[in-house]
């Protein structure tokens, strides 16, 4: 028996091959799709709330700002655009902010809640180590919620290891979270000193 034909669906698959999705840098103008994928996920909980001072959800002249200021410091901030529409995006801050760690990093990256498991977060997180590394970094350091099996799995598809377990950090949705930590070396890591 013939499987049943969804032509909407066969349109939008047609659509999807006849471009591919490419990770480029963010603009100014990607901001409010940026942020609409941001606050789809922690209204569901997935983050683990890593960014100090984020007792309010942001809006889109802090995204403005925070992108600016990264820019600057020449920390990666990409995205994945599939044909226009921003179905994901990646960025690196400094892991603390005092000199000695200036070549660690600490990382985030959504994907568009309608574009999961089409391997965007595999594109985005490739191009953001590999972005990492160019600049000179060495260690790559995130923080994941300890129920956040998609994010676990990325991370340790990736050479990632958990490093670290925070209990009860957390509290949201009325109950307390862990985090766990995860780290990674880039380039050379601690194998050689840094190059200036
Ligand atoms: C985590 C996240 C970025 C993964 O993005 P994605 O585009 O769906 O991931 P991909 O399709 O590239 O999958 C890559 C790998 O991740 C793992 N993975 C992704 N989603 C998964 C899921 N729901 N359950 C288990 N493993 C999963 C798998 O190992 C997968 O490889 P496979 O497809 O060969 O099995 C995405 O789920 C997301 O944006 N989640 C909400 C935001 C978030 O949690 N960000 C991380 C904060 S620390």
């Amino acid at each position: 028996m013939d499987a049943k034909v969804n032509p909407a669906a066969e349109a939008q698959a047609e659509r999807r091959q006849a471009h591919a999705v490419i990770v480029r840098n963010s603009r100014d103008g990607d901001v409010p799709a940026m942020l609409a994928i941001y606050l789809h996920h922690i209204r569901r909980g997935v983050d683990p709330g890593i960014e100090e001072n984020e007792f309010e959800t942001p809006d889109a002249e802090d995204l403005k700002r925070r992108r600016k200021s990264m820019q600057r410091r020449k920390m990666p901030h990409i995205l994945a655009d599939d044909g226009g529409v921003v179905v994901g995006y990646a960025y690196a801050v400094p892991f603390r902010k005092r000199p000695a760690y200036r070549y660690c990093v600490k990382h985030s990256i959504y994907v568009n809640n309608d574009h999961l498991r089409r391997g965007i977060g595999r594109l985005l997180m490739s191009a953001l180590i590999d972005s990492c590394a160019a600049a000179g970094f060495r260690q790559m350091i995130g923080y994941i919620d300890a129920a956040n099996r998609a994010s676990l799995a990325l991370h340790e598809a990736f050479g990632f290891r958990q490093v670290g377990y925070l209990p009860s950090v957390g509290y949201k949705f009325g109950h307390w979270t862990d985090t766990i930590m995860v780290q990674r070396s880039l380039g050379p890591g601690a194998t050689e000193p840094p190059k200036s």
